[in-house]
């Protein structure tokens, strides 16, 4: 599916799925596999983790997340990524990935889940590792690595469980601890998955963000400008950036059911839909001239970057919030912010970002 319209009406319709396994078995669908058990400790990992689940699971536990992740507490971190985008910003040359957006991305969520920002580092390597289990291509290599992360990344979640449990603390482990709605609490190892997908779906959307972004304000140095006159606020922009080259190209759905049509088109059970949204974001019959990058256009926030439906993204309020003071710390600190080297983008196809880009302030 490339069409906005189709794309839309696919992530919110119910008979498809992200999961079938609670509807079928592996062989009745399309190019699924069994799940290989030598990378048990990944699949535990995954069993709880939202983008996993469908209903009824689903509902119950995402209400639980959300009963944690309020936007209050989100609200409450505005004034932190403020602070934090602006003593993280390099002087200088800099390379925007490795020197800013990464160490920022980590220290909005270690202070959202309340644990020191020395524990950064291995939380970036396991979330790097882990995040190869969904491109297209994973090898061997790849699935071991990840499956040794993710047996790591509980651990360490584990053992931040317990003390709160013991003494409360004002942090997203505590709030999950305590969450409740009518039929109960998140087991830990729900708890775990819920931690680990808050980290691993975040950070990485919102570092390629940054790095596809801020390449495509000075490739278009009008744009960057019109952020540095004050003409265009940085939230605004941040609508265009995801629009323009999101950072997630690709999800799949199951078609759950049978008598599903799409697009005019009858799909079987068991058929599996690729929903492209880079293409759905430039569709013309949605935004005018929506090959242009404009951070002015009014309507950039209909992209479908944040997805739809069941599974839209629970943490679009943070990655907004958390890519506008980004964006202003750059545009204030930096207004001569340049390219130096000719950037490569990452040989990845579903997320989308750039290995490296050298700038000078
Ligand atoms: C620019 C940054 C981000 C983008 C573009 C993005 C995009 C998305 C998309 C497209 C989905 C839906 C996937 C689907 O329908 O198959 C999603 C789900 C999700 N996102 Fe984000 N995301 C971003 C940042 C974040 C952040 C900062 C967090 C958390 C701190 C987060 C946590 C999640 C979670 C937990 C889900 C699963 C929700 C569910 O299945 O119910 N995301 N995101």
């Amino acid at each position: 599916m490339t069409r906005h319209a189709d794309v839309r009406a696919c992530l919110r319709d119910g008979r498809l799925g992200r999961n079938f396994r609670h509807v079928g078995r592996e062989d009745e669908f399309e190019a699924a596999e069994p799940l290989d058990p030598r990378r048990q400790p990944f699949w535990d990992t995954e069993r709880w983790s939202l983008l996993w689940l469908e209903p009824p699971e689903h509902t119950r536990i995402r209400k639980l997340v959300a009963a944690a992740f309020t936007p209050r507490s989100v609200e409450a971190l505005r004034v932190p990524c403020a602070e934090l985008a602006r003593e993280l910003l390099p002087d200088g040359r800099f390379e925007l990935l490795r020197d800013f957006a990464q160490p920022y991305s980590i220290a909005v969520i270690c202070r959202l889940l309340g644990v020191p920002t020395d524990r950064g580092r291995d939380l970036l390597d396991w979330s790097h590792a882990m995040v190869k289990m969904y491109e297209l291509d994973t090898t061997d290599a790849q699935a071991e690595a990840a499956t040794a992360a993710a047996a790591e990344f509980r651990d360490y979640v584990v053992s931040l469980i317990e003390p709160r449990r013991r003494e409360p603390r004002d942090d997203l482990v505590t709030r999950l601890v305590e969450a409740r709605v009518e039929d109960g609490r998140l087991t830990d190892a729900q708890i775990v998955s819920t931690i680990i997908v808050l980290l691993n779906a975040g950070h990485e959307a919102t570092v390629n963000t940054l790095g596809n972004g801020v390449l495509a304000l000075l490739h278009h140095r009008k744009q960057w400008e019109r952020l540095v006159g004050g003409q265009i606020e940085p939230a605004a922009a941040v609508e265009e950036l995801i629009r323009w080259d999101p950072p997630l190209q690709l999800f799949e759905r199951w078609v759950l059911e049978n008598g599903v049509e799409i697009a005019g088109r009858e799909v079987p059970r068991g058929a599996k839909v690729a929903l492209l949204f880079g293409a759905a974001n430039r569709d013309p019959r949605v935004f005018e001239d929506a090959d242009a990058f404009d951070v002015g256009r009014a309507n950039a926030a209909e992209h479908i970057g944040f997805g739809g439906g069941i599974h839209v993204c629970i943490g679009a309020p943070l990655a907004r919030i958390e890519l506008e003071a980004a964006l202003r710390a750059l545009v204030e600190s930096a207004p001569g912010l340049d390219v130096v080297e000719e950037p490569q983008r990452n040989r990845a196809f579903v997320i989308w970002g750039l290995d490296r880009l050298e700038l000078c302030a």
